[in-house]
């Protein structure tokens, strides 16, 4: 299993190009399965997610071609995707597939409104979380699918097809909200959807369907309106900027100290998270070209911060602002609402010399001076990168195990950290 060696203390200066967002790529390659056109996706990053994706996509039928190198183009440009689901041969998602990866579970909207059945495996459980799928049934029952849980399935029927509604979640989901916008876009009538999701990831998909001849209006609010239409066609579309590797770096740069451009970045994504590492004391500067990070000398200040749905501070950012907050000059506070069991990488930074008590949902850290790097277990995507932040600073050698996590989400990491001077290295096998 592949590691990273880290060697800490080494200031980050330079560019960072900043990949297409996993999060509003995996709902898009999903919603190709809504029509039996081609989707070009242009922008989709090369992540293990994907790839498993794809495998998901296909054992549907779906055929997925990859665009090759075009002149000019470097490792930073995203791959173009061609993806076909003009024959839907299998509406069954195998355990598996879906197990190994809990997002293509949303797979179950457009097979059942495409194709009036679908037979989804339960995803199972998560690191973060119980995470269940509740409110994406829902989605789809309220739209009239009949629904049945046969041997760990989600067996869903509507052989007449889907009839708008109104679907209220009692709670903000994004998986919830994908669902429903996706499911609606094919169904009889109008849907309303009241206290949807607002990440950008949601008006990207809302986006890209519109150009498929999806008439949706007011993804983004909290009230989005689908008109279902009768059938959708081919489009092509960009997958946006990751506002979580955008953060993510951010923080690296400010863990470091350096002057870091954040190239692709767009500060509209994230800004409450920028916002904080205002607060903490660190230069933020929207340019033309991204975002430009800057921490020269200037100590770090301890910030609160609770996580919560966008626009507010974003759960995916959490462990990395718990890495960057062990080094502040005091005492800090994070608050996790989203996910119950989001603090996997605590005993792991504590492992680097980190001062963090738990108290239920709350965390309080109380910076040091110095880490010091020792070896440390990734659990999970977000918090193995809390590890390779913490690394960067702390003093001496430090083995990140199991970074398959890190590739789920983080498209050539150590390529992308070492141009900026950071000692990197990954140690295969
Ligand atoms: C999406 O997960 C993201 N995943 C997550 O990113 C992200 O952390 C999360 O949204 C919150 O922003 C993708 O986009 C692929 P939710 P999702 O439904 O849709 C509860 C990463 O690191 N809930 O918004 O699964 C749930 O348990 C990943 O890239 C129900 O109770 O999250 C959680 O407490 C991790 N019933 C809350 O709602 C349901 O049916 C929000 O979850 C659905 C969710």
């Amino acid at each position: 299993m592949d590691r990273i060696r880290i060697i800490g203390g080494h200031r980050l200066n330079g560019t960072i190009p900043i990949s297409g967002a996993k999060n509003a790529a995996l709902p898009l390659m999903i919603a190709s399965l809504l029509t039996e056109q081609t989707l070009i996706l242009d922008n989709v990053p090369r992540l293990a997610d994907v790839a498993q994706l794809e495998r998901i996509l296909g054992n549907h039928g779906v055929d997925i071609m990859v665009s090759g190198k075009r002149s000019g183009e470097t490792a930073d440009h995203g791959q173009t995707l061609h993806i076909s689901a003009a024959r839907i041969v299998d509406t069954t998602a195998p355990y598996e597939l879906v197990s190994k990866m809990r997002a293509s579970f949303w797979v179950l909207a457009p097979l059942v409104a495409r194709m009036g059945k679908a037979r989804i495996s339960m995803p199972g459980g998560c690191a973060i979380g119980t995470r269940p799928v509740d409110l994406l049934i829902m989605a789809v029952e309220r739209l009239g699918a009949k629904i049945d849980i046969e041997g760990g399935y989600v067996v869903a029927r509507a052989p007449k097809g889907l009839k708008g509604a109104e679907i209220v979640f009692p709670k903000v989901t994004v998986g919830g909200t994908h669902t429903a916008v996706m499911a609606a876009s094919l169904a009889k009538g109008t849907t309303v959807i009241e206290n949807a999701a607002r990440e950008p990831e949601i008006a990207d998909v809302a986006d890209c369907l519109n150009k498929m001849g999806a008439r949706i209006s007011g993804a983004g609010t909290r009230q989005i309106i689908v008109e279902g239409v009768a059938g959708l066609k081919g489009a092509r579309h960009a997958v946006l900027p990751d506002r979580i590797e955008t953060g993510t770096y951010a923080m690296a740069a400010a863990m470091t100290g350096g002057d870091v451009l954040l190239q692709n970045g767009r500060p509209e994504l994230l800004q409450a998270a920028l916002d904080v590492l205002v607060r903490a004391g660190v230069t933020v500067m929207p340019t033309n070209q991204g975002i430009r990070i800057v921490r020269n000398g200037a100590g770090l200040a301890p910030v609160d911060v609770t996580t919560a749905p966008f626009p507010e501070f974003p759960t995916d950012l959490q462990a990395q602002l718990m890495a960057l907050m062990t080094r502040a000059s005091g005492t800090s506070h994070i608050t996790e609402t989203i996910f119950e069991n989001r603090f996997m990488h605590v005993g792991e930074l504590t492992r680097l010399g980190a001062r963090i008590q738990l108290d239920g949902e709350r965390a309080t850290i109380e910076g040091v001076p110095q880490l010091k790097g020792a070896p440390v277990m990734a659990t999970d995507l977000r918090a193995s990168v809390s590890l390779v932040i913490a690394a960067l600073a702390a003093e001496g050698e430090t083995i990140v195990n199991r970074v398959y996590h890190l590739d789920r989400g983080f498209e050539r990491l150590e390529d992308k950290l070492g141009r900026c001077g950071a000692a990197v290295e990954r140690l295969s096998g």
